[in-house]
């Protein structure tokens, strides 16, 4: 089975935890993108959503969900994203696709985290997966300073403007002892928006695809 499969199949899995009434939250990134083809697809009602990115927003707007500024909703009950790892813990890497912090705010604001995932995802130690820095421009190179001081080794993604008009650093080898501490150093330093980190805010349960169907592993 190829990844787009397994991806395919817990994008389908995840249409279970759409309410039936209220805001579902929408990630980013493929798996999301196969999520959204699969609510038009099986022409599931979704009342209202709230997006974590302008792609995203366009393809749910696409397949007639109407999508809502955050500042007009209340905290609402369920969050539905991909990630790039995910740990025992239910503490993740994300933001391969640039959208970490709009989606670290969506994640922060509901009261359940549905991580959809392939199993290829599925980690011990976060790391492999080069971790994702937001940065407003005008900082960039102070950050990585101080970043190449903590141990880590900092790499400009090219040509990659986050929605939000920031930059990305992308901290490459960089194996992660102690997420909560590390999230807490790196969302510290002056000029990050937000590390890709998400172990404060973790996920509550996650759906990962392999060769035998979907599994589901709750917190
Ligand atoms: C985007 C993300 C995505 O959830 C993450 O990159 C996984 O993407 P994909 O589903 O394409 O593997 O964090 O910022």
């Amino acid at each position: 089975m190829t990844q787009d499969e397994l991806k395919e199949m817990v994008a389908k899995a995840a249409l279970d935890y759409i309410p039936r009434d209220g805001i579902l939250g929408v990630g980013s990134g493929s798996t999301v993108v196969k999520f959204i083809e699969a609510i038009g697809k099986y022409k599931i009602k979704v009342d209202a959503a709230v997006s974590s990115s302008n792609k995203t927003t366009e393809l749910l707007k696409g397949i007639g969900v109407r999508v809502l500024d955050p500042n007009e909703c209340e905290p609402y009950g369920c969050y539905i994203d991909g990630a790039d790892e995910v740990n025992p813990e239910f503490m993740m890497i994300k933001g391969g696709g640039a959208c970490l912090t709009r989606e670290k705010i969506l994640a922060s604001m509901a009261e359940k985290f549905v991580c959809i995932v392939d199993k290829s995802k599925l980690v011990d130690t976060l790391g492999h997966f080069p971790l994702p820095v937001e940065v407003i421009p005008m900082a960039r190179c102070q950050v990585a300073r101080t970043l190449k001081v903590m141990g880590a080794n900092p790499v400009l993604r090219q040509g990659c403007i986050t929605d939000n008009g920031c930059e990305i650093l992308d901290l490459h080898d960089f194996m992660i002892e102690s997420p909560i501490t590390l999230e807490d150093e790196i969302n510290a330093i002056p000029g990050v928006v937000t590390v890709g980190l998400f172990a404060r805010r973790g996920c509550d349960v996650v759906l990962y695809a392999t060769e035998d169907g979907v599994h589901t592993r709750t917190k």
